[in-house]
């Protein structure tokens, strides 16, 4: 197949995991004869550099036209300034809301070779195998902001339509694994949290019943999550409590360097490029780690893992998904750890971490076989 794939490097670290996420991509495309093309744009503080803009009208452009979108991170200390006109993350929402990607899939499973970076005890993580689904377009993040002399505000509001399209993702999701989800609030506080789960038990009730649903307070699933987390399978939830508790999750998995993301929209709703067309962003958990960022030491894996998703997902590429993701748990089989899995001192490169999963891929993939 032929796909184009609009690459956001971003900030920080964002280029060195995005390269090899590249590296990995077209060694899958020779592997099974696909085309795949890339073309590299610019987003956040990059883009503030260049254009003054966070999100420059070329970017979300080449995002529109494209198959899918692979990104790295944005931010970093050079535009942090409180007073700054911009900031790098208004590009990241910016795209997410022009692209209607409101169902954010962050997957949590820890792997068995790398549990010793886990701070968590090694016999409550075996097994775990949950996913987040965040709401990712509404909320707190896209309310009403607010600054005066000695006041600030930033209003959270969620639609009724935004809620029920959230919780239908994620049961979806769940009728295809253990059957469960759990949808996380603040309903003994929020007037939005009480409207979420209200919409919640409607949406399992009517349209799936065969799905099981509970509810928790946002506060004691932060407790829950680490002391039990091999109870979760779908955990559904609102834009800033999901930021939160997929952070805390990376935990579980080791390091934030772990975990992947895919950020989905729906055919049809606004920010869809065309009836019938919807592109997806794919992009890892974590941000643009100013700490380590030019030392070549990154953790790629998160951002393979998440072009291992965009395999899945924009292109339809099962057989080729599942082997990135092998090719990464091979890697991580073969204790290639980089620092952040690593006894201190002892991790290897991102370019090394790189060439691990290029000869796993060697392995784990079938020979070339030339398709359409
Ligand atoms: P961060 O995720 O960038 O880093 C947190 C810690 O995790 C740091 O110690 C970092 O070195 C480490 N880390 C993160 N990714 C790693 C990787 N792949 N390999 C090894 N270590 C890794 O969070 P932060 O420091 O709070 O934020 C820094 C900047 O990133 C901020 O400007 C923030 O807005 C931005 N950010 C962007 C995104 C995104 O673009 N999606 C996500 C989160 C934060
Ligand atoms: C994430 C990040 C972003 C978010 C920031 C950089 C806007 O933390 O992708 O998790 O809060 O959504
Ligand atoms: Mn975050």
């Amino acid at each position: 197949m032929r796909a184009d794939i609009v690459v956001l490097p971003g900030d920080g670290i964002g280029p060195e995991v995005t390269a090899a996420a590249v590296e990995v991509l077209q060694a899958v495309g020779l592997r099974y004869g696909h085309q795949f093309r890339f073309a590299e744009h610019r987003i956040g503080g990059a883009a503030i550099d260049a254009t003054g803009e966070a999100l420059p009208a070329a970017t979300l452009e080449a995002a529109r036209r494209a198959d899918a979108v692979l990104l790295g991170a944005v931010g970093g200390p050079k535009w942090s300034d409180p007073k700054a006109p911009v900031r790098p993350e208004q590009g990241l929402l910016a795209i997410r809301k022009a692209l209607g990607l409101y169902a954010n899939l962050r997957p949590v499973k820890p792997h068995p070779a790398a549990l010793g970076a886990s701070p968590i005890k090694p016999h409550l993580l075996s097994g775990v195998d949950l996913i987040v689904v965040r709401e990712l377009t509404g909320g707190i993040y896209f309310g009403q902001k607010q600054r005066g002399a000695d006041r600030a505000s930033d209003v959270c509001e969620y639609s009724v339509a935004e809620i029920e399209r959230t919780i239908r993702h994620a049961c979806t999701l769940a009728r295809g694994r253990r059957g469960k989800v759990t949808s996380v609030d603040k309903a003994n506080v929020l007037e939005t949290s009480r409207l979420w789960r209200e919409v919640a038990t409607r949406v399992a009730a009517e349209e799936f019943p065969d799905v099981r649903l509970e509810h928790q307070l946002v506060d004691s699933m932060a407790m829950h999550l680490l002391a039990k987390p091999r109870e979760y399978d779908v955990i559904v939830t609102e834009n800033m409590f999901g930021d939160i508790l997929t952070d805390e999750a990376s935990m579980l998995a080791g390091s934030l360097g772990l975990l992947p993301s895919a950020s989905l929209g729906e055919a049809g709703a606004d920010g869809a490029a065309a009836p019938g067309r919807q592109i997806g962003l794919y992009e890892p958990i974590h941000g643009s780690a100013p700490d380590i960022a030019g030392r070549g030491v990154a953790n790629p894996y998160a951002t393979i893992l998440s072009a291992a998703l965009l395999l899945r997902h924009s292109l339809g590429l099962e057989d080729e998904a599942r082997c990135v993701e092998k090719a990464v748990d091979g890697a991580l089989e073969a204790g290639v750890f980089t620092a952040d899995l690593a006894p201190a001192g002892r991790g290897v490169s991102t370019r090394a971490a790189t060439a691990a999963v290029l000869e796993q891929l060697q392995l784990e993939c079938q020979p070339v076989v030339l398709r359409d």
